[in-house]
């Protein structure tokens, strides 16, 4: 053992106590996977309320380490979100730290998800599986092959497809609900709301909103992409780094994490904030920051569920449409109640949306 990886293996050992003391999850699984030369990691968080449900990350990390903490952050997050979805689902994350991501489609990428697929199949259930960044309904579609541990197949292999639609349906609803809390009517007529991101959720969640009567501005740093969003419902198109001092009734992330700072909130001109990203607080304190500004925040894990309510729905309990429909607008109501709860306890939004799903744990498995 050379210096070099003595000074890199203390440095990881200190640092993997530290990470997975902090986490206080159920259980970590590690594996570096010879062939494929990748780290897998499952962190298997909750299964109070049932197994652990969570998508694969397929990322590149300058270090191992920088994935595990992904992990354990990431299915922390899930555990909190299916307690406030209401689903039986605990909470669960894999990250497959790769170091480029292969073409989809390929062979080597193959070879990647049926090996990892071999792991997951190795916990029995205990963590069930679904798609997240960079990976998709296609890669369950391969992971099925080797595990019935997958959620979030396409139609065709028996599942039910992208969830996409379903998230942009439930963050639809909880705009309309936070739009009626700031403004005293759940209208969108005359509202004007700023998308930033028109990928698969964005783009559906423009449509939308512009069907319920809304003024769109919408942003992506793919411009063809916005301009092409922006077109089809006579939106208006904002540059990508103007989108935080833009004028707005609601700012929707729909894009990446980390977007409401102590930079970026005192510059802020909207009333509400309500999009389908993760992570949105850059920090926990950031919560504190948008309520002392008057912004209504909607919970990120809250307004952003239906995508974990389509595959728990469609796959787990058998749902029909109408049913599927009826949960998605529930976020809405889910959202009133994290309103009513922040306001009646003098706490922010965040803080509301965790005492619930934390309540939740508490009263375990319902029935
Ligand atoms: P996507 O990858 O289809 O779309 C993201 C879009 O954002 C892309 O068009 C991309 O060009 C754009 N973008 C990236 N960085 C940007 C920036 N700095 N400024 C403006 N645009 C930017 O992703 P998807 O599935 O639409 O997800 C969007 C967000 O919602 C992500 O944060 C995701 O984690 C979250 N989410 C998605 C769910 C789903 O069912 N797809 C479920 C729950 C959360």
């Amino acid at each position: 053992m050379g210096p070099a990886f003595r000074v890199r293996s203390i440095d990881f050992r200190e640092m993997f106590d530290d990470l997975v003391r902090a986490w206080g999850g159920e259980s970590l699984v590690a594996r570096f996977d010879e062939p494929t030369q990748a780290w897998m990691f499952i962190g298997v968080h909750s299964t109070v309320l049932g197994p652990a449900m969570g998508g694969t990350r397929m990322k590149t990390y300058d270090a191992p380490a920088e994935a595990l903490a992904d992990v354990l952050r990431l299915s922390t997050a899930m555990t909190f979100k299916q307690a406030a979805a209401n689903v039986p689902y605990g909470g669960g994350k894999a990250v497959l730290a790769v170091h480029e991501i292969s073409e989809r489609g390929s062979a080597k990428r193959a070879l990647l998800l049926e090996r990892y697929a071999g792991l997951v199949e190795s916990l029995h259930g205990t963590y069930v599986t679904a798609a997240d960044m960079n990976t998709g309904a296609a890669d369950m579609d391969v992971i099925g092959g080797s595990t019935t541990h997958v959620l979030g197949r396409s139609r065709e292999a028996g599942g039910s497809g992208d969830p996409a639609p379903s998230t942009a349906t439930g963050v639809f609803h909880g705009v309309v609900a936070s739009v009626e809390r700031a403004f005293g009517s759940p209208d969108l007529a005359g509202r004007t709301i700023l998308v930033q991101g028109t990928g698969a959720v964005g783009g559906r969640l423009v449509e939308l909103l512009s069907d319920a009567g809304a003024t769109l501005l919408v942003t992506d740093v793919d411009r063809e992409r916005a301009h092409d969003a922006a077109g089809a419902v006579g939106g208006g198109v904002v540059e990508p780094d103007a989108v935080i001092g833009t004028a707005c009734d609601v700012y929707a992330p729909c894009a990446t994490g980390g977007v409401l700072s102590a930079t970026s909130i005192p510059k802020l001109r909207c009333a509400v904030v309500a999009g389908a990203a993760n992570n949105q607080l850059a920090e926990p304190a950031d919560a504190e920051r948008l309520r002392e500004s008057g912004i209504l925040y909607a919970p990120d894990y809250v307004i952003n569920a239906g995508g974990v309510i389509h595959l728990a729905g469609y796959e787990t309990l058998g749902w029909d449409d109408a049913q599927m429909a009826a949960r998605l607008a529930g976020i809405g109501q889910t959202l009133r109640n994290v309103f009513d709860a922040a306001e009646h306890e003098g706490i922010t939004t965040a803080e509301a949306a965790d005492r619930l799903a934390l309540a939740r744990l508490d009263a375990g498995p319902a029935g």
